[in-house]
């Protein structure tokens, strides 16, 4: 049977229609592991880079030549809304992001600024109108942002953090200043991600990559009615939204209720029980650990042909990792990845 195809795979698989081929793309596939990124890295910041349009739209479109893969990701980071809100940011070497300014009170809460995106990330929708123009039908942009609860805890913190107690402090002793805390970074979030939509954006990817922090019924209680709120804005866009989080074997459900076209997998899961909690009516996107990549190439091959077998051909799987690429990760091997995926899916 011959399949009349148009447009993107990875759009289709999205929409969990039949495709070529399964799409795959990687998150962090712009990033140090490339020596062309390494090279713009050496004589700028990442918020230089992120400042930049043209330098931003470059690096996002790396990936995408060297690479064949099915999308570009928008080059960006997901704490870049909490700059105009008021927080000092900052990427520190070796140390990740650190924010000066942390909100834990109330009052911080109440003297964040309103933001304006279209001003405030001006840049970063010029970057996504560029990238727009340099690439074909096939290859579509993604635009992201963090969930409302990953980057709460980032704003909380102050940085990243192994326990989240600053942040589990301030949901389960001061809920009202938590939700009203939650539903800021909804509106502002909201506003950000149906921007990148208006410039150009085909696809969105929400980043709750710290969702495993938490259990279930947490989850539920403080988290889930701001994913779904944001998802709810993100409805009416038209484009498919993708919902990830990493350690989430647990939150498969109640992240699946939250919203998202897409779930994305971490490796911890299987994909085809994994696909079986979230429900066929949902696509899903994952879930090789990054790790693999640093294997033998038989033994990354054999990786991923086991998750090709657990998708199992059915339409709406989207091939990528459990979590990013990691900074020393083989560019060979990624793009090995990406040709036995296409190789062993053609149809
Ligand atoms: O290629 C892409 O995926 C697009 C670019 C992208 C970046 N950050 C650029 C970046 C994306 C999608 C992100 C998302 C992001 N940022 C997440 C969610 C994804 C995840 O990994 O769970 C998170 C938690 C952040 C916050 C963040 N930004 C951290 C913790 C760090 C430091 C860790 C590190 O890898 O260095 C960053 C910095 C950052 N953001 C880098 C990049 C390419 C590395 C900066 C560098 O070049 O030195």
């Amino acid at each position: 049977m011959t399949v009349t195809r148009t447009g993107a795979p990875l759009l289709a698989a999205a929409r969990r229609e039949p495709v070529s081929h399964t799409p795959v793309w990687f998150m962090r596939q712009a990033g140090r592991y490339l020596p062309e990124y390494r090279a713009i890295r050496e004589h700028h910041t990442l918020l230089e880079i992120v400042a930049q349009p043209e330098l931003a739209a470059e690096v996002t479109l790396q990936p995408v030549r060297r690479l064949d893969v099915d999308a570009a990701i928008l080059f960006a980071d997901i704490l870049l809304p909490l700059v105009p809100m008021g927080l000092e940011l900052e990427f520190a070497k070796g140390e990740g992001p650190v924010i000066r300014n942390p909100v834990r009170t109330a009052g911080d809460v109440m003297r964040l600024a309103p933001v304006d995106v279209h001003d405030a990330l001006a840049s970063v929708l010029e970057t996504v109108r560029l990238v727009r123009d340099e690439l074909d039908d096939l290859v579509p942009l993604i635009g992201f942002a963090g969930a409302p609860f990953t980057v709460a805890c980032y704003a909380i913190e102050g940085g990243s953090s192994k326990n989240f107690i600053e942040a589990k402090r301030l949901m389960y002793g001061a809920p009202e200043v938590w939700n009203g805390f939650m539903g800021r970074l909804v509106t502002v979030i909201g506003d950000y991600l149906t921007a990148q939509v208006e410039a150009g954006a085909q696809a969105v990817q929400v980043f709750d990559s710290w969702a495993g922090a938490l259990s279930p019924s947490d989850y539920r209680r403080y988290v889930q009615p701001h994913s779904r709120a944001l998802f709810e804005r993100l409805q009416p866009l038209g484009v498919p939204t993708i919902h990830f989080g990493v350690d989430t074997a647990t939150l498969l459900e109640p992240m699946r209720d939250a919203g998202g076209d897409v779930i994305g997998l971490d490796w911890r899961v299987p994909l085809d029980e994994g696909w079986v909690w979230i429900g066929e009516d949902r696509a899903v996107q994952g879930n090789l650990d990054p790790t693999a990549l640093f294997a033998p190439v038989d033994e990354l091959e054999r990786r991923v042909r086991d998750i090709l077998a657990r998708a199992g051909g059915r339409p709406g799987h989207i091939f990528n990792l459990g979590h990013g690429l990691l900074p020393t990760t083989p560019v060979d091997n990624v793009r090995r990845v990406v040709d036995l995926v296409h190789e062993a899916t053609a149809r």
